[in-house]
């Protein structure tokens, strides 16, 4: 139905249009029955639906029960596009039944240091991977008629301090990493809502920041849906505002719309911007409510499955040294860790799920082993305690020591990572570390299986021949364990996330998590394996590393052109069999690097990466498309893309470290860069310039006669420009005088000529060269 907004809007009183600036309780809008403004609802994701049972109550731990999907960090492992478009479409189908009109997610937070209490809930350290899935989550759940918010925007990347702590980040950093997963969902896919975060960006709260919104958001991304705020976010409802933010979440019984109202009758903000934001939030309620369907189910069955087959293409094989995975059908297992039977499958917090079904790894276990192998289960650990139970310890060791295999469960328990807090260090509790260690030392055939959101240290890494991540894998996790452990599944997820080897190797590590409120992202661009790689820091496990229970072959990388400028697109294609005996997927990646530039760069940026499903013996091409923004960088003077005139790298690999194929492409600019000369510009700036070498050159003809003085400034100068080099000689470099003079403002000519070289002049040289050159 066709409806008039902007008639509807001037029909309306300031009032009721400030009233729908804020909800209405925890969860809705506020609806204003006189002119048939519906109320929405929107309750959390991001891997599923948490609607509370009452629209007053905050429900965690207590909701509705719905699929419990794997968090973040294990969906990001798939790699996969389309299976996260269909966890999507699953969730966006449970919201039609349960007649929620918005998903609040995903969430897309960069993770920055490995301890951020959410990590689990966040996709991963590189951008570009972020902005892929988050648009294909965004794709599924909107397909069914549900509005998804894009959250914690910006620069949300820890817990502790979470709601007001100053982010201080540089420009290029805050483009380049913590704002491209934002921008590629946004813009291709067009979520209905984005979700202010709570802390300040370089000083000013994110829901109140302009630059953020009203700039970024609405005017470069042209972002056209409305701005929520995080649950309580709001510092100042009238800035905020201003900002460009909408709807303030959740209600506060009408007290911040009362200041809307006033700062409209004082004249601090105009009606007709109030009715821009109005009519936003019009569009979207209307829209929401146009999509309701009555009396809709889910079939909860077809979603657990869907569950289990995510869950199975999330995990990462980390390391499996014999083929100790899959395990044989037979002989004797010992399954040790209380993890097996009471699996940690998701996170604590505002996404914790009450799912509709739960699988046990343990029972999955014995169900997929069959009659012929002989299973013993024994705790090794509490895991309500951090102290280690020696007596358990040793029954385990026992039990192990009589069988052929031992399969651990190790991890993270519920209170080592939470929303709300984040955590100190990245060990598992010790507990966990010494029954590892006890087993490996009586038994060599150990698989440790791990349950965790984030990255940990792994202090028997040698000790043991298989590891299997399994993330927090969600409410099929424990079948699809069982199923990847015997074989039945190929393993096939890749990290989307760095695994330092220890806490201190991370970048962010001095910087984390701030103090007194301010916390400085001194790591600038240089972000997860931006940084290991370009510094040469041996991490862990490589982000993009994972194994598969065949192999794969990469040959033949070829372009279909090798000199483009910037505007052009470029296709990369390459072919990829796979080599080994079972079926499988493979995660093929493709980096870039500039070979040389005059920024800061990082030694790869991922850029393009394909999932494909391969039989034995089969080859498939694949192909990549490149454009501009795969090549650029931001840059802070020209406040946009560029990309610098040189030779590029196109890296292709199964995995950051593991690169197989490369070639090289050259790549010309079309951006003309206007430099701006200014009295402080470098004498080597200046005469880089040939006009500016010739300007300075005439005048100090003009005013200085060769006296032969060899200490005199000018002199040096003048036979300096007379090599007819673009900068002060490199061979003559050693000499300080030179030296002195190559990185000299303009400026300081006057003072050091003793005056000869008027003010006048260097104004002269400034004026002139800005003039000519642009
Ligand atoms: C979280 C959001 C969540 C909201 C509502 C906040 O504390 O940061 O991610 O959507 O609560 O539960």
């Amino acid at each position: 139905m066709k409806r008039d907004i902007k008639k509807l809007i001037s029909e309306m009183t300031l009032e009721e249009k400030a009233s729908l600036c804020s909800g209405l309780n925890l969860w809705q809008t506020k609806p204003i029955e006189r002119i048939g403004i519906p109320s929405i609802t929107m309750t959390d994701g991001p891997h599923g639906l948490r609607k509370a049972n009452k629209s007053d109550e905050l429900g965690l731990n207590n909701s509705v029960p719905a699929t419990c999907f794997p968090s973040g960090s294990a969906l990001a492992a798939s790699w996969d596009r389309d299976l996260i478009e269909k966890v999507g479409e699953a969730i966006g189908e449970e919201c039609i039944a349960e007649d929620v009109q918005i998903l609040l997610g995903p969430a897309v937070n960069i993770k920055r240091s490995p301890l951020c209490g959410r990590n689990f809930e966040y996709l991963s350290e590189d951008p570009y991977l972020i902005s892929e899935l988050a648009a294909n989550y965004i794709k599924g759940v909107q397909s069914k008629g549900v509005g998804t918010s894009i959250k914690h925007y910006a620069a949300n990347n820890q817990e502790d301090y979470r709601m007001t702590v100053d982010v201080k980040v540089n420009e290029r950093a805050l483009r380049e990493i913590y704002l491209v997963g934002f921008e590629g969902a946004i813009k291709q896919s067009q979520p209905w809502t984005v979700m202010a975060s709570y802390n300040k960006v370089n000083g000013v709260y994110a829901t109140e920041n302009e630059h953020l919104i009203n700039e970024i958001l609405r005017n470069e991304w042209k972002f056209d849906g409305i701005v929520i705020s995080d649950w309580g976010a709001v510092n100042d409802r009238v800035e905020a505002l201003k900002a460009g933010l909408d709807i303030e979440m959740p209600g506060s019984g009408g007290e911040e719309d009362k200041k809307i109202i006033e700062a409209v009758k004082k004249g601090q903000i105009s009606e007709e911007y109030l009715n821009t934001a109005v009519e936003r939030i019009l569009n979207i309620l209307f829209k929401a409510y146009e999509n309701k369907k009555k009396n809709q189910n889910y079939d909860a069955e077809r979603h657990h499955q869907l569950a289990r087959q995510v869950a199975s293409e999330c995990m990462v094989l980390l390391k499996n040294e014999d083929e100790i995975l899959p395990l044989k059908k037979r002989g004797k297992i010992a399954i040790i860790g209380e993890l097996a039977v009471k699996p940690r499958y998701q996170g604590g917090g505002s996404s914790h799920i009450v799912p509709t079904k739960l699988e046990i790894p343990y029972d999955e276990i014995t169900k997929i082993a069959g009659n012929a192998v002989e299973i013993k289960y024994t705790p090794g650990y509490e895991l309500e305690k951090d102290e280690t139970n020696n007596k358990l310890i040793e029954e385990a060791a026992y039990i192990a020591k009589n069988s052929d295999v031992a399969v651990i469960f190790a991890g993270l328990p519920d209170s080592y990572e939470s929303e709300g807090y984040d955590r100190e260090h990245m060990r598992i509790p010790e507990s966990h570390n010494k029954l590892i260690q006890a087993i490996a030392e009586i038994q060599p055939n150990v698989v440790v299986v791990l349950c965790n959101g984030s990255p940990i240290e792994m202090p028997w890494i040698h000790q043991v021949k298989g590891i299997l991540e399994a993330y927090l894998g969600g409410q099929a996790s424990g079948g699809a364990i069982a199923e990847i452990l015997f074989g039945e599944k190929n393993p096939c997820g890749k990290l989307a996330e760095t695994f330092p080897r220890e806490l201190k190797d991370n970048p962010s590590y001095l910087n984390f998590p701030g103090e007194k409120n301010v916390v400085n992202y001194g790591e600038g661009i240089f972000v997860g394996y931006r940084y290991y790689d370009t510094k040469g820091v041996e991490p862990l496990f490589p982000f993009g590393h994972g194994l598969s229970y065949t192999t794969f072959e990469y040959t033949n990388i070829f372009t279909n052109k090798n000199k483009i400028t910037d505007n052009d697109t470029i296709e990369v294609r390459v072919k990829v069999k796979n080599t080994g005996k079972r079926a499988g997927k493979e995660i093929i990646q493709l980096y870039v690097r500039d070979i040389q530039s005059s920024v800061a760069r990082p030694h790869k940026e991922l850029k393009g990466f394909q999932k494909i499903y391969l039989e034995p013996g089969e080859e498939k091409t694949v192909v990549f498309n490149l454009d501009k923004r795969s090549f650029a960088y931001y840059d802070v003077d020209l406040k946009d893309w560029y990309v610098e005139t040189g030779d590029f790298e196109i890296l292709v690999g199964s995995s950051s470290k593991n690169i197989l194929l490369k070639t090289v492409i050259h790549i010309t600019s079309t951006t003309s860069v206007q430099k701006e000369y200014t009295r402080n510009s470098t004498i080597n700036d200046v005469i880089a310039n040939q006009y500016g070498r010739q300007i300075i050159y005439n005048i100090i003809k003009r005013i200085k006669s060769d006296t032969n003085d060899s200490q005199d400034m000018l002199n040096i100068l003048k036979k300096q420009l007379e090599t007819n080099s673009q900068e002060i000689s490199s061979s003559s470099q050693k000499d300080m005088m030179n030296a002195f003079l190559k990185n000299m403002p303009l400026r300081a000519l006057t003072i050091l000529s003793n005056g000869i070289f008027t003010e006048e002049m260097v104004n002269e040289v400034v004026d002139e060269l800005n003039t000519i050159s642009n």
